[in-house]
């Protein structure tokens, strides 16, 4: 007698499994959410080694600058004429002033003093101390203190600690896996900057990843959002490879379309779904058949952030003349708002003593314990991941 072969698992089947072997995990505790002295150790162990993205490379042309914050420090990308980007720590090595604000042209490819007028070139070397003399003691050897530099996607990134783990590596152990296979097709380095957005949220950074890689709060919070995701009406994520847009929507507008082409590059289902990756610790990019739109997150203490949040596209459909992003603009500005009022909503909890000890994720919180986890590990190298649930 013989027996039919058993059937292959389907994708339900897994998803199932996955669902029903789920440990149900801890939050972190509410203080990580809002002490001080959390937020001070963060600045040394996350912050100060990670690759943190600042920008975008086309802001930073030849014979220009950027300054930027990084939890707490100031630090100036400089396009050197060769039109590599450099990066330092944004303080005068004589006696300490900051050295430039916002973004502009170096005046002669010089870094300027605004306090004493010594000068540093773009590679950083001192090259004019007035009334002292570059070669007399005290000012000969100076130069400016480097950060590290490094560039993907057309985004750079910089390490305060310097370029000792190579940021391909870093990405690499991205606590959501390596995101370059999953958005090569996008050729991101080719798009451009049409409209940035800034927020400012009074919230932590970490409540605003969480936010981020968990749709249970999506059939509440998103209405317009879930007509156009069907998967986050189920409180559901992507995972890898995007989830797919209703029935005749290719972006994220009022419509589900736009009058935009294509990205160059994508073919058959990349045209019709939505792809959300974190990059840790504080970028966010989001993916549709027509346009890019970040959020990198600026944060500024334990209870606020400043989120910056950019919409890319092709340069050729920048240059038509009917080019006009507000419909996507206007889509996520009210996606945005709706979560930075339920971030902040949140942040007032957290801080309950009633929270000292944190609360509890499901299953569908899961790619939230991925981040935690490798905050965990950033914070507390060494220690156990997993606490236990109270
Ligand atoms: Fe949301």
């Amino acid at each position: 007698m013989s027996t039919a072969p058993p059937e292959e698992p389907t994708e339900a089947d897994t998803a199932w499994d996955a669902r029903r072997s789920w440990r149900v995990r801890p939050t972190l505790p509410g203080g990580d959410y809002h002490l001080p002295e959390v937020w001070d150790l963060e600045r040394e162990r996350v912050f100060a080694t990670s690759w943190v993205c600042v920008g975008r490379e086309e802001e930073v042309a030849p014979g220009s600058y950027v300054a930027r914050e990084l939890a707490g420090e100031s630090i100036l990308v400089v396009g050197s004429p060769e039109g590599h980007a450099r990066a330092f720590f944004n303080v005068c090595p004589h006696r300490g002033t900051r050295l430039l604000d916002g973004s502009g042209i170096l005046e002669s490819g010089r870094i300027v003093c605004p306090h004493d007028g010594w000068a540093f070139d773009a590679e950083g070397a001192l090259v004019d101390a007035p009334n002292v003399g570059r070669g007399a003691p005290g000012a000969a050897g100076r130069a400016l203190w480097p950060v590290g530099v490094g560039a993907w996607e057309g985004f750079f990134f910089a390490n305060l600690d310097g370029d000792r783990e190579p940021l391909q590596v870093y990405l690499q152990r991205n606590p959501e896996g390596d995101p370059t296979p999953h958005i090569a097709a996008w050729r991101m380095a080719d798009l451009r900057i049409a409209h940035r957005i800034d927020y400012e949220v009074a919230a932590n950074w970490k409540i605003l990843v969480e936010n981020y890689s968990e749709c249970l709060h999506c059939p509440t919070v998103h209405p317009e959002l879930v007509r156009l995701v069907p998967l986050f009406r189920k409180g559901m994520v992507e995972e890898g490879d995007g989830a797919e847009l209703a029935e005749g929507a290719t972006t994220l507008t009022a419509s589900g379309t736009s009058n935009r082409p294509p990205l160059p590059g994508l073919e058959g289902r990349d045209r019709h779904v939505y792809l959300g990756n974190h990059i840790h610790p504080t970028l966010m990019i989001n993916l549709h058949s027509d346009c890019v739109m970040t959020y990198r997150l600026e944060p500024t203490g334990p209870r606020h952030t400043r989120v910056v949040s950019e919409y890319l596209f092709h340069p050729d459909t920048i240059a038509r003349s009917d080019f006009d992003p507000s419909d996507i603009v206007a889509f996520w500005d009210v996606v945005s708002r709706q979560d930075w009022a339920v971030c902040e909503r949140e942040q007032l909890g957290v801080s309950s003593r009633a929270y000292a000890r944190g609360g509890v994720y499901p299953y569908n919180d899961h790619s939230v314990v991925d981040f935690n986890e490798r905050y965990v590990a950033d914070m507390h190298p060494g220690a156990s991941r997993t606490r236990p649930l109270r």
